[in-house]
């Protein structure tokens, strides 16, 4: 019987390929039309007229899809991996800011993005910052410190936001967790992984991609046995 590594390893050399990932393969242009329904209110091919929440449900699936699909290809380094994990938070964190969505669908794609920023910001402190913090960078030491105060603090919003029933509360606290998440993201990919990249050795490098996705394996909810830890549940 394969260890939980042997199979996380296995996904990391062989490009797994899904059966739902190889039918859809949705660019970001599909979802944006997909998305943009008030000027096409008829539909293509039978010349009837769809509803406008019927055509906003089918953006969002294609953007569920094309997150899916993210994780499809095998990663090549370590921040390539990670920032699969933050494309798909930025394409969630679209649809739970947008009020011309049905409340429904945005609180749909905050349980993906909550399901997703929790195993990413597990394995990402643990396979990531830890072995980072050893480093003798001051730089990157006050960059990863920055970090953990970051994750702490969209962890409590999230937490509140799960709680809130009332949907301007609701919103209120999406917004604030989408600023949030966004500067995060951002600063770590402008100013903390090119600072992490010099510090990683090579040979190392393959070793700190498998711990990283055990872990998201480990601490992802949404998953499927065939998967293993990639995000492409969407009930
Ligand atoms: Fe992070
Ligand atoms: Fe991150």
């Amino acid at each position: 019987m394969k260890t939980k590594s042997q199979k996380t390893k296995k996904a990391v050399q062989k490009k797994p390929v899904t059966k739902k990932s190889a039918k859809k393969s949705p660019s970001k242009k599909t979802a944006k039309l997909a998305a943009k329904s008030s000027k096409s209110s008829k539909a293509k091919g039978k010349g009837k007229t769809k509803s406008l929440s019927k055509q906003v449900r089918e953006g969002f699936e294609t953007i569920a899809a094309g997150v899916s699909a993210l994780f499809a290809s095998p990663a090549t380094d370590l921040v390539s991996a990670i920032k699969k994990d933050h494309e798909g938070l930025r394409r969630f964190i679209k649809v739970m800011k947008d009020t011309e969505r049905p409340m429904a669908e945005r609180r749909q794609a905050a349980s993906l993005f909550s399901s997703l920023l929790k195993s990413h910001t597990i394995a990402e402190e643990k396979a990531v910052y830890k072995p980072m913090e050893s480093k003798s960078d001051h730089e990157l030491t006050v960059r990863i410190e920055e970090g953990y105060v970051e994750h702490t603090a969209a962890d409590r919003v999230m937490a509140d936001m799960e709680k809130a029933t009332e949907a301007d509360v609701w919103t209120a606290h999406a917004n604030v967790l989408a600023e949030l998440v966004e500067h995060h993201l951002d600063e770590e990919e402008e100013e903390m992984f090119p600072l992490m990249k010099k510090q990683i050795p090579k040979n190392l490098e393959p070793d700190l991609i498998i711990n990283y996705l055990d872990l998201r394996a480990s601490t992802q909810t949404k998953i499927t046995d065939e998967n293993a830890g990639v995000l492409n549940s969407f009930q």
